[in-house]
């Protein structure tokens, strides 16, 4: 039903300096994959099978993960290592990948709108590869899917954070229509926690309906000077309508230290029982 998914990756991780200096945040790897792997390998399990990039200078890395490496291929052809490419060679199979770049980096928002010439006029999911998702029995993108066949508007996900991180993200507030959705009335961007209406904080998943280039096209630069998705997706929901969804699951935030540390302990305690 949503075949596109945007990976805005143009940002420069500048929390991680000096190991994004030269590489894309994206590439850095929990254990032996990459985070931007992760986060296609979710929009795949969605149907979401038209991946589109939002890059920007010195990120060449992410396209040539997506390609085929046929020296190395050649090099591994019949030995036990064979079966470390598999995972990347059948996302390469299945899945398109387009490629366009943000020239300045106007923030999250005006990356989105730069994708509009890859996903066009109709749904698209979005995902920030640096929130690393981990789902209860499906994927968080899958999950959100299923409430977009129902209500057909923008949806974002959001999860409930310590008060004293509120500055960290998108807040959202709003009429709830049960145990994990909820219908936003506001939102604002990095507030402070006297600020703040609730805890409930936008994480790196959305799914959006097209009118939102249009908006986006008029949104002026907000919070850090920057062009805000947060300021858009308000606009939508005083107009329209945007949905707040409590994804089943937990997420790594592996743009910090913390979470990213986090989420390899996880994947490491996996790996050690056998499970990936
Ligand atoms: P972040 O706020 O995490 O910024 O952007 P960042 O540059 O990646 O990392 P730090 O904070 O400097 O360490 C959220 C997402 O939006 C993308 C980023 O690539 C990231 O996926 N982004 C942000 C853009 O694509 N363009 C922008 O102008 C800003």
């Amino acid at each position: 039903m949503i075949k596109k998914c945007l990976f805005p990756v143009a940002g420069y991780g500048t929390r991680f300096l000096p190991a994004t200096k030269a590489m894309p945040k994206e590439i850095l790897p929990i254990l032996d994959k990459p985070l931007v792997q992760y986060a296609v390998e979710e929009a795949a399990e969605a149907g979401m099978l038209d991946i589109g990039f939002v890059t920007g200078r010195g990120k060449r890395a992410i396209e040539d993960h997506f390609d085929v490496s046929y020296e190395l291929e050649h090099q591994i052809a019949g030995t036990g290592k064979e079966k470390s490419l598999q995972g990347i060679r059948s996302l390469i199979d299945t899945c398109t990948f387009s490629y366009t770049r943000q020239i300045t980096m106007r923030g999250l928002g005006d990356a989105i709108l730069t994708g509009q010439a890859i996903i066009g006029d109709e749904p698209f999911g979005v995902v920030l590869a640096d929130d690393l998702c981990i789902g209860d029995e499906q994927g968080v993108l899958s999950q959100m899917l299923a409430l977009f066949k129902q209500y057909r508007c923008s949806i974002v996900a959001v999860e409930e954070v310590p008060k004293n991180q509120t500055g960290s993200y998108g807040i959202v507030d709003g009429e709830a229509l049960g145990d994990r959705l909820i219908r936003v009335t506001d939102m604002i961007e990095k507030p402070t926690p006297a600020e703040a209406p609730t805890n409930l904080a936008i994480i790196g998943r959305y799914i959006l309906t097209p009118d939102i280039f249009e908006i986006l096209r008029t949104t002026p630069a907000g919070k850090n000077g920057e062009v805000q998705i947060t300021d858009a997706l308000l606009q939508q929901a005083k107009t329209g309508c945007v949905m707040a969804y409590k994804f089943k699951g937990r997420r790594f935030d592996c743009g910090s230290i913390d979470g990213f540390v986090a989420a390899t302990n996880y994947y490491y305690d996996q790996y050690k029982k056998g499970g990936c």
